[in-house]
């Protein structure tokens, strides 16, 4: 039987989002905002201002929406339930550089609150381009919005990328925190939102036979992998400035990587978390430029066919790519932890555009059984696979754990099988959310649980810095290196083939 979770009403507030025109706030945060509305776990007095430069009214943004916002949500869309809080949805043009803009924002939203009969709570929500984070927190600051009195709470949302480079991430976190306190700070990241990539904690420290193997002398690798099928598509003046490292490794696979390898925290308070996340990133040996030849492959694909499908063309021959762009759409890393838990345990990471599949799992693969009884029987001990756990985080959110069964026979022979868990086959809810939900609703509940403070973003920013400095004094001679619909650069094999491992294939 499918079980859904409860969860109380997040306090009211009004959710002033930065960018309202703008394709996150279309695709992403007003389906999640619909989606919370729908599960109840919106206040009756939450209100939602969106600001943007495109000049309307407050009327002219919901006949707007009213237009776009069944095909953003998509299935489970309730034209009812939508009529019934549109009105809740308010628009302020401005230009986020005009401290003006800021002014009347002050006003906006006190109209708005004795509208709505709302507490005074502000959630500000950055969905702009990165090089704004700053100058909004900044003017939000002068114009007294940040301040926090009389129980009315202020937080401020910052979207990803966190900075470019280690020296502007630091620059970032202290001008924020020239405006607001840490703990009005919730720098997002949707993987940690997402219900299968929390689901590895609940995995991990709810269940009694996980954790006694969960550490080096049971675990031989672990694998995270965060592949898609598409190139660059509409994003290319972001991806040339960015590419595959900043864009992926340093948002989303170092945090699951933290989830991970993290050590039992005393509490589920949201300090104790992230005080042993940090510590576990803290552990990952850093790079020197060696390491960073031998262990950090980055790769950029070519034209080729997609599956049985069409073909398509080099990154280098997209829509605003540059000829002879350097910039990767493939990495892998080899991540080695000092730590007791994790010692010996190489973690790789994989993340790449045009591969032959879209998904993202983590894989535990286990140590062979340490006496092969078997081995006599069998023609060789390498017939039988070790155990294998996958937890999926997309598509097809679940977790499966590989084993070996006898093979029915009178022969003796040993094939692997497959025990499958899906989340859609339990719950209710996982259909839906696409991880902003679980933010949005916890950023309005003042649990940071799930966000980045700014002592993580800082270290994973010093873990890739040698990467990124390596990377930029030796321009990649051998671009593109991988065909559209492959695995990746050879590269990517051999850092695991030296180690007699290879990547788990998605089935
Ligand atoms: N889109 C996604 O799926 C996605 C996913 C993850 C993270 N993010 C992050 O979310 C943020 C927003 O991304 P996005 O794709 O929604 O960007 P976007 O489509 O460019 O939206 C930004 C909005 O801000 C407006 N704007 C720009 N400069 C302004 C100014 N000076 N004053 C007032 N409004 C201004 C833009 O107007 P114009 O269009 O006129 O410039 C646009 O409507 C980025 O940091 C991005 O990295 C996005």
């Amino acid at each position: 039987m499918k079980q859904a979770s409860h969860t109380l009403t997040a306090p009211a507030a009004v959710i002033v989002i930065f960018g309202a025109a703008g394709d996150l706030t279309k695709r992403k945060l007003l389906p999640a905002l619909f989606n919370l509305a729908s599960q109840k776990l919106l206040s009756s007095k939450v209100a939602m201002v969106g600001i943007d430069r495109v000049e309307m009214d407050s009327e002219a943004y919901r006949q707007n929406l009213n237009q776009e916002i069944s095909s953003f949500v998509g299935k489970g869309f309730d034209q009812k339930l939508w009529d019934a809080n549109v009105g809740r949805a308010y628009y302020m043009s401005g230009d986020f550089r005009n401290a003006e803009s800021y002014k009347q924002l002050k006003e906006f939203l006190l109209e708005v609150d004795r509208e709505q009969e709302a507490p005074g709570n502000y959630l500000f929500y950055l969905a702009t381009p990165p090089s704004f984070f700053g100058v909004i927190a900044t003017e939000l600051g002068k114009a007294g919005l940040s301040q926090e009195s009389d129980g009315q709470w202020r937080r401020i949302i910052i979207e990803k990328p966190f900075g470019r480079d280690l020296e502007s991430a630091r620059e970032l976190n202290a001008t924020l925190h020239r405006s607001f306190a840490e703990h009005q700070i919730y720098r997002i990241d949707h993987y940690l939102g997402k219900e299968t990539v929390q689901n590895i904690m609940a995995y991990r420290f709810s269940n009694g036979t996980v954790e006694p193997i969960w550490n080096h002398r049971y675990i031989d690798n672990v694998q995270i992998t965060v592949v898609e099928s598409l190139g660059v598509e509409d994003r290319a003046s972001y991806y040339e400035e960015a590419g595959a490292l900043r864009d992926m490794i340093v948002n989303h696979l170092l945090a699951v990587l933290s989830v991970v390898g993290m050590e039992p925290p005393n509490s589920f308070s949201a300090d104790a978390i992230r005080d042993e996340q940090i510590k576990v990133l803290r552990a990952i040996q850093p790079f020197d430029p060696q390491r960073v030849l031998s262990d950090a492959v980055r790769g950029q694909y070519g034209g080729g066919r997609m599956g049985k499908g069409d073909d398509v063309c080099a990154y280098r021959d997209e829509p605003g790519i540059a000829e002879d762009s350097p910039s990767e759409t493939f990495v892998a890393l080899k991540l080695m932890i000092d730590s007791w838990r994790w010692a010996g345990v190489p973690f790789y990471l994989r993340t790449g555009k045009r591969m032959p599949g879209r998904y993202s799992e983590v894989v535990i693969q286990y140590k062979h059984a340490p006496n092969m009884m078997f081995r006599g029987a069998l023609e060789r001990r390498k017939d039988i696979g070790s155990n294998q756990l996958v937890l999926r985080i997309q598509p097809n959110e679940g977790i499966s754990m590989e084993f070996n069964a006898k093979v029915p026979g009178t022969a003796f022979n040993v094939s692997q099988v497959r025990m499958d868990f899906d989340y859609d086959d339990y719950f209710d809810e996982s259909n839906t959310a696409s991880g902003y939900e679980t933010l949005i609703y916890d950023c309005l509940c003042g649990d940071a649980t799930l966000f980045k403070r700014a002592d993580n973003i800082e270290v994973c920013w010093e873990l890739v810095q040698p990467i990124l400095d390596v990377w930029k004094a030796l321009p990649p001679r051998s671009f593109p290196n991988y065909a559209s619909g492959s695995w990746g650069p050879e590269a990517a094999d051999e850092l695991l083939a030296r180690d007699g491992n290879d990547w788990r294939v998605a089935k």
